[in-house]
């Protein structure tokens, strides 16, 4: 009953039953007895922003067409196999040699729990597994600051956390906290800092089991060794390793996280198939869009000929510095709102390896390594445990790191990726490469920016032309929410703007 009802546009369907508190999707039932009927929209962008805006217009009726200017959809859901090929703004072209199975996310590659990218999933049935965002096992490498060699993430945490209970513990002993808690409280405070750092009666941080073993605890007989010696609290706050802890603490990167099995592009292939493949050109470049008196005409270039598509309304998806440098009657407001969405720079390299030396080697199933050098990041596979090859995300650097290795050949970006790993895993980080693949976003044609900075966030005055309709045309893209460089804002963008859109055309 409740189903019908939905069906009918008088109660919400499952669809619309979303983490997200305003979104109904438009529903052929919302027409009845309003004398009104869906209009025809030209999408600009086949990314997650423009796939959702079709899709969710789509379920009401609306005739939309996807115009993407690459050869696929997806935007920077972009998920690398064996094949692809890719040509960059400075003219470097690769072709990904992966194995059969093996792949690298080179845009996003996790989805926190809370995110609409979920339901969405499970809306298109995108099976899901877990993404390991954090790894105990995993290393913590801050060259720059001096250490000599990698700590395991564990370890770290442990002495950090050690020596800060031990710390407080004793200036509470000391006095130093009567003025500001009672004396009940410290006594809380103390039985919560002798857990949380693993200090004794004593209060002295002297190591703990936490840190990890030398020799692993087995049969008896085999009671362990554990790892030593213990570094003094100095050398441990020298060595940097604390900024990393708080990371799993964020709201957007805590786990449990989650990816698409088979490649996060699972995401947009999924979109592509519910909007329909003929619903969608590719290959076919905006180079004008026209707001007029009763519409949009969209201008674009498709195998070197010159088309028109003319709809009643346009959802722009396309990056904002990209709409930037194509020609508009959206007025000057629209332009300098564009104009200061300033792109930012992120890049990855997959490396595949011949074997999982990382599994036996370092026991380091998934997971990141955080370094302080100019690979920033080392993630390995949340797929494919235990299995013959595997491929690990040698860098995922941002800003001025990502901009160095752009610059460099995709060579020469392998062989500098690899002497920087090969500090952190020793040689098989070099001697059991088979291939690999770079992906800059700054540099990539009809994108050029792996996401968007705008100062003073989405709803800052400067880009409130963007967040109403300029004529008949609205925008949408991740860039226009308070979750940029997430699929989620993305969505969550798109069905704003499929709500205004859909309320104007109902009023
Ligand atoms: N959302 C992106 C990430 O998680 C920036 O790395």
């Amino acid at each position: 009953m409740f189903a019908t009802m939905g069906a009918l546009g008088l109660a919400p369907t499952a669809q619309a039953a979303s983490r997200e508190p305003a979104f109904r999707a438009p529903s052929p039932g919302d027409f009845s007895l309003k004398g009104r009927a869906a209009a025809k929209v030209v999408v600009v962008g086949g990314g997650i922003a423009g796939l959702a805006a079709a899709y969710e217009l789509g379920k009401a009726g609306y005739d939309c067409t996807v115009l993407e200017a690459r050869g696929r959809t997806g935007g920077r859901n972009f998920t690398v196999r064996g094949g692809d090929t890719t040509t960059d703004t400075l003219g470097n072209r690769q072709t990904a040699r992966f194995s059969d199975g093996q792949y690298m996310n080179a845009g996003p590659g996790r989805i926190p729990q809370w995110m609409v990218t979920l339901d969405y999933c499970r809306e298109l049935g995108v099976p899901v597994e877990v993404f390991t965002n954090e790894n105990a096992n995993a290393y913590l490498f801050n060259e720059k600051a001096g250490m000599k060699a990698p700590v395991r993430y564990r370890t770290a945490k442990a002495d950090m956390y050690g020596y800060v209970a031990e710390l407080l513990a004793k200036a509470s002993d000391k006095g130093a906290l009567d003025r500001q808690i009672t004396a009940d409280d410290q006594e809380r405070l103390l039985e919560f800092l002798k857990d949380f750092g693993d200090i004794g009666d004593t209060l002295d941080y002297t190591g703990s089991p936490r840190r990890g073993y030398r020799v692993d605890p087995a049969a008896a007989g085999t009671p362990g060794a554990e790892l030593g010696p213990v570094p003094a609290v100095s050398e441990v706050f020298a060595s940097g390793v604390g900024r990393y802890f708080a990371f799993e603490f964020e709201y957007d990167q805590a786990m449990l996280m989650f990816q698409p099995v088979g490649g996060m592009d699972r995401i947009p292939a999924a979109l592509t198939r519910a909007v329909g493949e003929r619903r969608i050109r590719t290959g076919a470049a905006v180079t004008e869009i026209k707001d007029t008196a009763h519409g949009v005409t969209v201008t674009y270039t498709q195998g070197g000929r010159t088309r028109r598509v003319e709809a009643d309304y346009c959802v722009a998806a396309l990056p904002p510095n990209i709409l930037a440098k194509t020609a508009h009657n959206l007025g000057p407001a629209v332009q300098s709102a564009l104009e200061a969405c300033k792109p930012s720079s992120a890049g990855k390299i997959g490396l595949e390896y011949r074997s999982r030396w990382w599994e036996s080697d370092h026991r380091i199933f998934g997971g990141i390594t955080e370094t302080d050098m100019d690979l920033s990041h080392i993630w390995y596979p949340s797929y494919g445990h235990l299995g013959e090859r595997g491929t690990i995300i040698g860098y995922y650097n941002t800003g001025a790191n990502a901009d160095a290795y752009a610059a460099l050949t995709p060579r020469e970006r392998e062989t500098r990726a690899v002497a920087q790993g090969v500090k952190i895993h020793g040689a098989k980080y070099r001697t059991e490469l088979a291939t690999s693949f770079s992906h800059h976003w700054r540099q990539t044609p009809y994108l050029e920016a792996s996401w968007h900075s705008l100062s003073g966030g989405p709803d800052a005055p400067a880009f409130a032309p963007l967040n109403r309709p300029a004529g008949h045309v609205y925008f949408a893209g991740d860039y226009l929410s308070y979750t940029d460089a997430w699929q989620h804002g993305a969505f969550t963008s798109a069905r704003k703007a499929v709500t205004a859109l859909h309320s104007r055309v109902l009023a």
